[in-house]
């Protein structure tokens, strides 16, 4: 038997979460850039600028990033959680983690809005030297950093270096020493708590390469573990100067309960700490994570809310302890650069599959086979400018950008070009029926973790990135070109 569903109905094909839109025209505003409206015409603009004239001037795909949006959300994030934490520790400091978008004009956005900037790698810290920070407001991650990366930290005069392991301890301490230098340190812990969107888990350990683990015995003394092994080794170097403790539980959280649990953890464990060493660990990070929304259904608190819930609980734990509260840091990325930006596309190939669902039989006991239809809308990029849905079965949404439209909802999936069958841009999207090639269309939410993890896969030219600012678009980060293609090819 072969059905559709009549027109604004759910599909059986579709996840339960996504409801069928009553207007495809209207944009759902948690997802999408301050600035991002469509004209009378129906067509999406951002700041005024139709996404046609984006088109014509700078091609597609295209990273489409309002500058204004991430300027907003870094202040927000610095100003809520000032506020929340100035009778605590006076404010609190944020690092914008740079692994989720990073260049160099986004490092003087960053430091112009009076944030910091939290790097993860060599590469990452030449972007921020070539912008111009000052290392003292840079900070570097890492579980395997090479010698010339804690080199190049003490070149810059880095803020902090989070070291991540013993080994690691002892390179930076002897690098430090030999350079005659002492290094800002901090070390980052695994507090047991891991996060994911609404759920947290608190485990006795942590299965995962990073961090120096606060539970059971390190491999190396008995009877300390690895955390307390650190800090002792940290507090006996001349050539360390040890800031405090790190931890990051997870990515894309709502919640702020796992926030809350690993920084109660971490206070128990600094006030140990300074009572059992008599070290002052003056500062305590509690890293990045806050989520975003990338489909309808997710719901990001604002960050003064998470802000106050975290303030009330350091706010708590630091008078149970008697302690003077360190100073705290946080490190958002994805809050801040995700949703200033979307991705335009241009629609070319369109295909209607159908597919048999199984139906309690009308009536009878037993199931019927009845046949959906699914659409596969084929965009010019896809997985080689996000590879989010590949590699964490991450969901998106979509809008027709050109254009407005009044046709029937029908269930569709956004593709990429590559060659590879999992190339997936959006799982489950309702787009207007008449979709048709030549069309755009503005995929929200692909600010971070999506144009840093684009790839050269099927040799396709990584798309540029322009933004917008008081109505007026530039690039930059450039599109590359096939000659940027066939640059490093020594056979040319
Ligand atoms: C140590 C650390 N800090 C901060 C972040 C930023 O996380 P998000 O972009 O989810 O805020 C990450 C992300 O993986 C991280 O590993």
């Amino acid at each position: 038997m072969t059905a559709s569903p009549a027109n604004n109905a759910a599909s059986p094909l579709a996840p339960d979460w996504l409801d069928v839109p009553a207007d495809l025209n209207a944009l759902h505003a948690p997802m999408w850039a301050a600035g991002v409206a469509r004209t009378d015409g129906g067509e999406l603009a951002i700041d005024g600028v139709p996404v046609s004239e984006l088109q014509r001037q700078f091609g597609t795909p295209l990273f489409v990033m309002s500058e204004t949006d991430f300027r907003a959300r870094a202040r927000a994030f610095q100003d809520a959680f000032n506020e929340a934490f100035a009778d605590i520790c006076g404010g609190v400091d944020v690092y914008y983690a740079g692994k989720s978008f990073l260049c160099t004009a986004v490092v003087r956005w960053v430091e112009e809005e009076g944030l910091r900037l939290d790097t993860a790698s060599g590469g990452e810290l030449a972007v921020a030297a070539r912008a111009g920070i000052p290392g003292a407001a840079v900070a570097l991650h890492g579980n395997n950093k090479s010698d010339a990366e804690i080199h190049r930290a003490l070149d810059m005069g880095l803020g902090r270096i989070v070291v991540d392991s013993l080994p690691e301890l002892e390179r930076v301490a002897a690098i430090a020493a030999n350079r005659g230098e002492t290094a800002k340190v901090m070390l980052r812990l695994t507090p047991g708590v891991h996060a994911h969107t609404h759920e947290f888990i608190a485990t006795a350990h942590e299965d995962q390469k990073f961090g120096l683990s606060m539970a059971g015995d390190s491999t190396e003394q008995a009877g300390l573990s690895a955390a307390e092994e650190a800090v002792a080794a940290a507090a006996g170097h001349a050539s360390i100067e040890l800031l405090g403790l790190h931890c990051h539980i997870g990515s894309q959280i709502f919640e702020p309960d796992g926030f809350a649990v690993a920084a109660e953890k971490l206070l128990d464990f600094l006030a140990a700490m300074r009572s059992k060493y008599s070290v002052e660990l003056p500062e305590l990070d509690l890293g990045g994570g806050y989520g975003i929304a990338y489909t309808p259904v997710d719901a990001p608190r604002p960050p003064a809310e998470i802000a106050r819930a975290m303030a009330a609980v350091v706010r708590a734990k630091v008078a149970e302890l008697g302690i003077t509260a360190p100073r705290i840091s946080i490190e958002p990325g994805r809050a801040i650069v995700g949703t200033s930006t979307f991705t335009l596309y241009e629609v070319g190939t369109l295909k209607t599959v159908r597919v048999d669902v199984a139906v309690p039989a009308g009536g009878a006991e037993g199931l019927d086979n009845v046949t959906y239809p699914r659409r596969y809308v084929s965009v010019d990029g896809g997985m080689s400018d996000n590879a989010r849905p590949v590699l964490y079965d991450a969901d998106y949404s979509a809008v027709l950008a050109s254009r407005s439209s009044t046709a029937a909802p029908q269930l569709s999936r956004v593709v990429g070009k590559h060659c590879e069958s999992g190339d997936i841009v959006v799982r489950d999207v309702y787009l207007p029926e008449d979709v048709a090639a030549g069309d755009l269309l503005a995929v929200p939410g692909t600010g971070a973790y999506c144009w840093v993890l684009s790839s050269n896969y099927n040799y396709l030219a990584r798309p540029g990135v322009v933004a917008l600012r008081d109505g007026a678009a530039r690039l930059i980060v450039r599109g590359e070109t096939e000659a940027d293609l066939l640059n490093r090819d020594m056979g040319v």
